[in-house]
């Protein structure tokens, strides 16, 4: 496995709405492990793909502290959700912020797993709130897109004053 380079805000990938996957070869199963050792190694939760810099829709997500239920999705979507509720997030692609982020408590997604079978997750709460997330990553949605604009624009100016610093 290969420990990927996570793209920060600014890069044009993460507004790129990402294709979809039509075989999973080896280089896409490729793709997955490499991205979970780099979602562990962050450390995060999940990782979209467009954050390694690949415009193809996969995510990897795995919300166990012990590391040890990672779900690799292709071409994930949300089928249902119900009742929103309020929750602080962050981006591995966000390094140090953070927002108050409105979303699905329950949902229902469908997606397609390495083995090449379409299958059905259900998920509450934080697992939820990760798959909503990651699968906005792909179509070149980001978290501060939902938030309040003097929010959003805080976190902008901070980013401009750390990339002319060189810190991001
Ligand atoms: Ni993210």
């Amino acid at each position: 496995m290969t420990k990927l380079k996570i793209k920060k805000y600014g890069d044009p990938v993460l507004r790129k709405r990402a294709e979809a996957i039509s075989e999973i070869n080896e280089g896409i199963k490729k793709l997955a492990s490499d991205m979970l050792e780099t979602m562990y190694s962050a450390p995060g939760v999940g990782l979209a793909a467009p954050q390694v810099g690949v415009s193809l829709r996969l995510c990897v997500i795995d919300v166990d502290p012990n590391k040890k239920s990672p779900v690799v999705m292709i071409n994930p979507e949300i089928i249902s959700g119900e009742n929103k509720i309020t929750a602080e997030e962050g981006c591995l692609s966000f390094p140090g912020f953070y927002g108050n982020v409105n979303r699905f408590e329950k949902i229902i997604a469908g997606y397609t797993g390495l083995n090449g079978n379409r299958q059905e997750m259900k998920a509450q709460n934080f697992l939820a709130k990760v798959v909503q997330h990651e699968i906005d990553h792909l179509d070149a949605k980001l978290f501060i897109d939902y938030l309040p604009d003097w929010k959003r624009n805080s976190i902008e100016k901070k980013i401009k004053r750390k990339k002319k610093a060189g810190d991001w």
